[in-house]
């Protein structure tokens, strides 16, 4: 199941993909050797350190390749599913250089291929190059993080006192604006991630994630069906379905985990969804996307936070810096968190379920061959698709026109599916859809926007954004 319309292709100088394979892509292999032979340098195992060299001097070369754009390579096999996809790919496409590939596979590619160093390894297969970045990354989020904190614990003990309040006229319209809420700061949460960090100081996200931020950025919402996704779950509801399920097909970890679960958190309480299943990676990818592990490390620092915050990092101790401490107050409502999320994945109404689907190569539009995912994914009652990349996969990545609207761009996904799709995305590619005519035009004219260049270069920094919804059933 493919699209006709063209795919955005490396050697496109015009597009993003030109941008990223050549300038970034690079900085980011660098990052994971830096990461690596950090890792060695703490490491007194002579085997493990013998083996990490090793995959030093792979992903050494493998950057040499891609930037002197030899041919891509089969992938060897570490014995999971995908790889034979992944070369049929490949052979499909004629073997191509880094240059002349299409961007979405290439790029996917490139990560798989990262972790085929690592999982062939004996001693380094579960390490993670990204998750120091993704850790710190969150650390330096504080300000939003602690704000966000203190709203939740507020808002939950609201609903919970509000509970005789249920199905009134201003309840329903109340929870109604919360959902609206809640969805724009976890579709804003999308904004700061890590592989666009070659190019963001931490002050630019600290920026990007504060409550002003996000209500100045509203007009910056190009296409918002917020209304079509919470008028499905209130039906569900109202209709008195038992079990009513909503997906979260993750994007990154860190803050955007946090306000993630920060929208899961509030779907449960407020009654909108019985259970949450997140959909995270199986494999370190695109920099910063979710990995099991991430969870975990998440919820450590929240059950601590005093020590999460008030320790040292290992940057912090070379250049002498102490951190600030934790207010009391802070602590506490980081510490509310930890119990709720504790509580309910304990009880099972958040639950976390990897496929090795996510990791794939080509888009959703072959999501419907994966019969027991698409079976699964069609008992909930919405699916969130979260991020840039995600809504990559959903549209193809490839060249529509600005004005496709959405279910046709989405292609099988669509209307018929049994699939309702919600896709929460900053935009940072090129590909875009469900414009109003003459919009994209308008934004290419705004400073910055890329003007008669014929390049789309407001698409590109996250700046704007798109929720889109397509009504499966
Ligand atoms: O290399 C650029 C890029 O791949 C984006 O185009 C992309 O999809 C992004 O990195 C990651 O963004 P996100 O985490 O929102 O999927
Ligand atoms: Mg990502």
């Amino acid at each position: 199941l493919e699209t006709k319309t063209p795919q955005y292709m490396n050697n496109d100088a015009k597009s993003f993909a030109y941008v990223s394979a050549r300038d970034r892509w690079p900085v980011i292999i660098t990052g994971a050797i830096d990461d690596t032979y950090r890792s060695i340098t703490q490491c007194d195992d002579p085997e493990k350190l013998k083996e990490g060299k090793a995959i030093v001097a792979e992903l050494a070369s493998l950057k040499y390749e891609l930037q002197h754009y030899r041919q891509m390579t089969p992938l060897r096999d570490d014995g999971e599913g995908d790889i034979a996809g992944y070369n049929a790919e490949l052979e499909k496409l004629g073997t191509p250089t880094w240059f002349q590939a299409p961007w979405l596979f290439s790029e996917c590619y490139l990560y798989r291929r990262i972790s085929t160093s690592f999982s062939l390894s004996t001693q380094w297969k579960q390490y993670d190059i990204f998750s120091r970045q993704k850790m710190a990354t969150f650390r330096s989020s504080r300000p939003a993080v602690l704000e966000l904190a203190a709203r939740y614990r507020e808002l939950i003990g609201q609903i919970r006192k509000d509970k005789s309040q249920k199905g009134t006229p201003e309840h329903v319209e109340a929870e109604k604006i919360l959902f609206h809420e809640m969805c724009e700061i976890c579709l804003w949460g999308n904004a700061t991630d890590l592989s666009l960090l070659t190019s963001l100081t931490y002050e630019d996200i600290q920026k990007l994630q504060g409550s002003e931020a996000r209500k100045a950025s509203e007009k910056n919402i190009l296409v918002n069906d917020l209304e079509a996704a919470y008028a499905v779950l209130k039906q569900a509801r109202d209709e008195g379905k038992a079990e009513r399920r909503v997906d979260i097909v993750l994007d990154n970890a860190g803050f955007e985990l946090y306000v993630d679960l920060i929208l899961a958190g509030f779907l449960l309480s407020s009654g909108l969804a019985t259970h949450v299943v997140l959909h995270p990676k199986s494999i370190p990818w695109f920099v910063s996307d979710v990995v099991p592990q991430d969870f975990s490390d998440l919820l450590s620092a929240l059950a601590q936070p005093k020590k999460f915050y008030e320790t040292q990092s290992e940057d912090e101790q070379l250049q002498d810096k102490t951190p600030e401490p934790l207010a009391d107050k802070e602590a506490e409502d980081l510490a509310f968190l930890f119990q709720e999320w504790g509580q309910l994945y304990a009880e099972g109404q958040f639950v976390i379920r990897p496929n090795r689907f996510w990791t794939h190569g080509g888009s959703f539009w072959r999501l419907t061959a994966e019969k027991e995912l698409v079976e699964d994914l069609k008992t909930s009652e919405l699916v969130i698709f979260k991020g840039d990349l995600n809504y990559r996969k959903l549209t193809a990545d490839a060249a529509w026109d600005p004005t496709t609207p959405f279910t046709e761009a989405i292609g099988p996904m669509g209307p018929g599916s049994g699939i309702n799709v919600l896709a929460l995305r900053t935009c940072k590619a090129d590909v875009v859809v469900g414009l109003k005519p003459g919009e994209d035009e308008r934004i290419r004219a705004t400073e910055g926007g890329g003007g008669d260049s014929g390049i789309r270069k407001w698409a590109w920094s996250g700046k704007w954004a798109v929720v889109s919804y397509s009504g499966g059933k």
